[in-house]
């Protein structure tokens, strides 16, 4: 049983956080900080009167909606608007759909003076930035310090951040060219209400590379390609990196991410259901790993190049890196102090040890 000093010096540190969407994002967040002793949240954020209201109330959650549209959740049970929430809580965690960030930055949160994350959908580029910086825990955690404006890499801009600076941090100038192509899911598994096209769709542009380079270097000599696959298990991505001289062997590749945060190197997944379906099968929450995952057995090392191939489990790789960027933001811990207690929440260690195992080499 928790003593009272306890208690009492838990309330004093505890922060209010306002959930603004509870979508495929929204309501991953939510769940976590619900277990965080660090954090209350104060509610989320509905702008459709469906049943999803419902389900957030099922859970103890307050719901709030736009002033405007107070009118249409008569139905529903609300405890406010969206507008008079924000000024109870410390910070929020946007997570409206890609633009709406930016918009509800602008007349909602500067205007009241309050700290916000953002996500993948936003752009720290151009007319609508949403901010200057793109967090990436791995590369950039110090820079979210004390911040009040930060955006969180998308699943991808995620997911290749974690290949990418462990590679340099290990083979530095002898890496000359990476040249990716990112297979990307058509939707997530809840949205059911998304049909999934018979079709491979090319993606023009994508904005992958550059939201990369905003944390690797703006000259970092990276190629992103990426076409769009009906599927809505996971994102694929097949990268090769080419070397100054001969390539290091497969083995020397694995051996960097033995010990990387959200990393695990699996043998034996035909296929990326395969991990979905082992994360469900063992009562993970959402179904999800909440890391990317390197397909070992596709790993080759051929002269000057490594080709290789990780999922990314698109949902889940960035719920843990909005709780380690709000602990920089909200409570300004160094980053091996946000990091255990992020660990003490979603255990990545521990569901990196059972994909491993499971999906090890047979010999
Ligand atoms: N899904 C992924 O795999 C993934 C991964 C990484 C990053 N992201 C990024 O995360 C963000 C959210 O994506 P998502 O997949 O969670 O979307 P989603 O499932 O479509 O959910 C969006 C939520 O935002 C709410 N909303 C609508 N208008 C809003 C507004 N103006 N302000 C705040 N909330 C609003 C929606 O409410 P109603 O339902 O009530 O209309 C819904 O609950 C996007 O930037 C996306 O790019 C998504």
């Amino acid at each position: 049983m928790i003593n009272l000093n306890k208690w009492v010096k838990i309330c004093q540190i505890m922060k209010k956080i306002f959930v603004n969407g509870y979508g495929s994002i929204g309501s991953r967040i939510t769940s976590f900080l619900k277990d965080d002793p660090e954090i209350s949240v104060v509610g989320v954020g509905k702008y459709s009167p469906d049943e999803k209201v419902s389900i957030a109330n099922s859970r103890g959650l307050d719901v709030y909606v736009p002033e405007r549209k107070q009118d249409d959740f008569s139905d529903f049970k609300i405890a406010g608007t969206i507008e008079s929430v924000l000024d109870e809580c410390d910070l929020v965690i946007d997570a409206a759909p890609g633009g709406h960030g930016y918009k509800n930055k602008i007349h909602l949160y500067e205007p009241k003076n309050i700290p916000a994350i953002y996500q993948g959908g936003e752009s720290i580029m151009g007319s609508e930035a949403v901010s200057d910086l793109l967090f990436n825990s791995r590369a950039n955690y110090d820079l979210a310090i004390g911040k009040n404006h930060v955006m969180q890499g998308s699943c991808n801009v995620t997911g290749m951040g974690r290949i990418l600076e462990p590679l340099r941090d290990k083979f530095g100038d002898n890496l000359i060219r990476f040249d990716v192509t990112l297979v990307r899911r058509w939707a997530d598994i809840e949205q059911t209400e998304k049909k999934l096209s018979d079709t491979i769709e090319m993606t023009q542009s994508p904005h992958h590379g550059d939201d990369v380079k905003t944390y690797f270097g703006k000259d970092a000599p990276l190629f992103v390609r990426a076409i769009k696959v009906p599927t809505r298990q996971m994102h694929l991505h097949i990268m090769d990196i080419r070397f100054k001289d001969a390539a290091p062997k497969p083995s020397e590749i694995h051996e960097i991410f033995t010990n990387e945060f959200g990393v695990a190197t699996l043998w034996t997944a035909k296929g990326t259901k395969d991990v979905r379906d082992y994360a469900q099968n063992m009562g993970f929450n959402f179904t999800d790993t909440n890391m990317i995952h390197i397909h070992a057995n596709m790993t080759t090392s051929i002269g000057d190049t490594v080709q290789m191939m990780y999922s990314d489990d698109q949902t889940g790789i960035v719920i843990p890196e909005n709780h380690m960027l709000l602990q920089a933001m909200l409570f300004e811990k160094s980053y091996q102090e946000a990091f255990e207690h992020t660990e003490s929440i979603f255990h990545m260690r521990e569901k990196k040890q059972k994909l491993q195992e499971y999906f090890g080499k047979k010999d």
